[in-house]
């Protein structure tokens, strides 16, 4: 067990134990970071209010339990009963020197049995992706590779909205330009116009807007002439998809699309299931669903729309039958829906509704990873200069642009320019949404994301690469390097230290659904080592034992990095 925080819960709980009877064993030791030590343990002041005892004296009974021996070189208690804790540097050195040979790098398996289904990026079929996917997108494939990393199985499913009223109009504005100019419209990405152009005939056209009407009508009843028109929409925009997910490395395939349209067939069986157990019942000629707790401003229920007067399904019916799905034929035990955070309502309502109908239940959680909205710098929702929805392959070809020119004097062979700039861009672009918390917005800057200092893609890329560069010049592979890791400078055990909170972090990001939390980490990482290596010379290190220490904490810094990075779906080029 390297994680420091973990060995001294274990250590200050087993204290409390000891002097304080089995009775408080389940007290929390409350170990946390410290501006005194390296951490402190708060335990004492709780526990001074249950017992009706001095929070100090509490304190000193911990301290005079404790058994740190070999842990930490110092105990004190400060303030008013917090135990400040100092590490040994032999103990951080000996614990890095063990990371050396741990291909997990300290983070071991979790809940084995764990089935999560992660439903992100939300695509719709025909719709531009814009960069608030990006964020669902980034976000969520990077908590899916995490989940797997910790060894549990993940179903990704995108839900791609495939399904609805617009497609009579759409279909309709297919046949009228033809089916060959439509598709090739679509597959480059085209969609705004096109959606736009059908949109402009619908309110304009009497005619064009009752045929589309008629449309949905026979598309829903399954006709094979409109089932066809309606996959041309659909397989156009999945080339799209896929292009988009293979330039932004995002790991989502054809198999986890989850359409909407799979769960056509459960709709009936699910508003069925729903009106028998008295969940749902018929309002002004709708099925609705009214789940407790939720009420509008008027005091009324809100209703969940099942189905509506005229008997169409809609948003609330799929994702109704699709969370029944996920818990009862997939069987999973965490759902973790990454979605914007205006659709809160819609998804805790779904969540209501599943637990009122048995389907989620204590064998299950369900969660709204929510994500904040991305601003332009007047804090409303990104805009381009005429209003529109700001393409995300537009951001994505200037993030890459951008980045050509941060490097552009670095690399004279034009084709290693270009594999570096396209790495530099994207994962400046997907680190600028992972390393921010998904739920606060953020304003859409490219100067910043792109910045070679402070919390950024090329930062951490930048320190992996300078890691290279020192194994290169001296010859040898960082695989290699075995230590042992001794600390003799501060800034060896600052960047040691560090470098055993790795699986903490990913644990961390994996419980929270929050990929920010591990990006944090790695930035402090890179931080340490930035300012170890202005400090500490490595391979003009006169002394070799020294040497070889300094080389094994930059190889195991090069692979926290590396494999954090790849956590995050962020590339990492192997020079910058
Ligand atoms: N396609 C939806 C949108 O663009 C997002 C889907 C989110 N997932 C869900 N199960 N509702 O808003």
């Amino acid at each position: 067990m390297a994680d420091p925080q973990e060995v001294l819960a274990e250590r200050v709980s087993a204290a409390v134990t000891a002097a304080f009877g089995a009775g408080q064993a389940g007290a929390d030791p409350l170990i946390r970071p410290s501006q005194f030590a390296d951490f402190q343990a708060n335990v004492a002041l709780p526990l001074a209010k249950s017992l009706g005892m001095p929070p100090r004296q509490v304190a000193e009974r911990i301290v005079a339990h404790l058994d740190v021996a070999g842990v930490c070189d110092r105990v004190e208690i400060s303030g008013p009963g917090f135990v400040n804790l100092t590490l040994s540097a032999g103990w951080i050195a000996g614990q890095a020197t063990g990371l050396l040979t741990d291909e997990r790098l300290g983070a071991a398996p979790t809940d084995p049995s764990a089935k999560v289904v992660v439903d992100y990026s939300g695509p719709n079929v025909a719709k531009e992706l814009h960069v608030g996917h990006l964020r669902a997108t980034a976000v969520g494939d990077a908590v899916v590779r995490i989940l797997e990393f910790l060894g549990q199985t993940v179903v990704r499913a995108a839900h791609l909205g495939d399904w609805g009223t617009p497609f009579g109009m759409l279909i309709e504005y297919t046949l009228e330009v033809g089916e060959a100019a439509a598709h090739a419209d679509l597959a480059a990405g085209d969609f705004t116009a096109f959606y736009q152009a059908a949109r402009a005939r619908f309110d304009s056209d009497e005619a064009f807007a009752e045929r589309a009407r008629r449309r949905v009508a026979t598309l829903q009843a399954g006709d094979p002439e409109s089932l066809r028109l309606w996959q041309v929409l659909v397989s156009a925009s999945m080339e799209y998809l896929r292009m988009i997910y293979r330039r932004l490395d995002i790991t989502l395939t054809d198999a986890d699309m989850d359409p909407e349209s799979f769960y056509n067939p459960m709709l009936a069986d699910v508003c069925a299931e729903l009106e028998d157990a008295g969940i749902a019942v018929i309002s002004d000629g709708a099925l609705c669903a009214f789940p407790p707790g939720f009420t509008g401003r008027d005091g009324k229920p809100i209703p969940f729309m099942l189905r509506k007067s005229d008997g169409a399904y809609g948003y609330a019916t799929t994702d109704a039958a699709a969370i029944r799905y996920r818990l009862l034929d997939l069987k999973a035990t965490r759902l973790i829906y990454v979605v914007g955070s205006e659709q809160a309502q819609h998804l805790q309502m779904t969540f209501a509704v599943a637990r009122q109908a048995g389907w989620l239940t204590d064998q299950a959680t369900a969660e709204h990873a929510k994500i904040g909205l991305v601003t332009g710098p007047d804090g409303k929702r990104l805009k381009t200069r005429t209003g529109e929805q700001v393409k995300l392959i537009d951001l994505i070809n200037e993030a890459v642009e951008r980045a050509a020119r941060v490097i552009a004097d670095r690399y004279d062979d034009p084709v290693l320019r270009e594999q570096i700039a396209e790495a530099v861009g994207i994962g400046a672009l997907k680190y600028g949404d992972l390393s921010v918390a998904r739920e606060s917005s953020y304003t859409f800057d490219f100067d910043r994301m792109l910045a070679l200092t402070g919390n950024t893609g090329p930062y951490l890329q930048y320190a992996t690469a300078r890691i290279r560069s020192i194994f290169r010049k001296a010859g040898l592979d960082p695989a290699g390097a075995a230590g042992p890791i001794r600390i003799t400078e501060d800034a060896e055990r600052a960047l040691a230290l560090a470098l055993l909170g790795f699986g903490r972090s990913v644990h961390l990001a994996a419980q929270t659904a929050e990929p920010h939390l591990l990006a944090g980490f790695l930035f402090e990482v890179a931080s340490a080592f930035t300012t170890f290596y202005e400090v500490c010379p490595v391979l003009k290190a006169d002394d070799p034992a020294v040497r070889d220490s300094r080389l094994a904490l930059c190889a195991l810094t090069l692979r926290v990095l590396v494999t954090g990075l790849g956590l995050l779906g962020v590339p990492v080029p192997e020079r910058m």
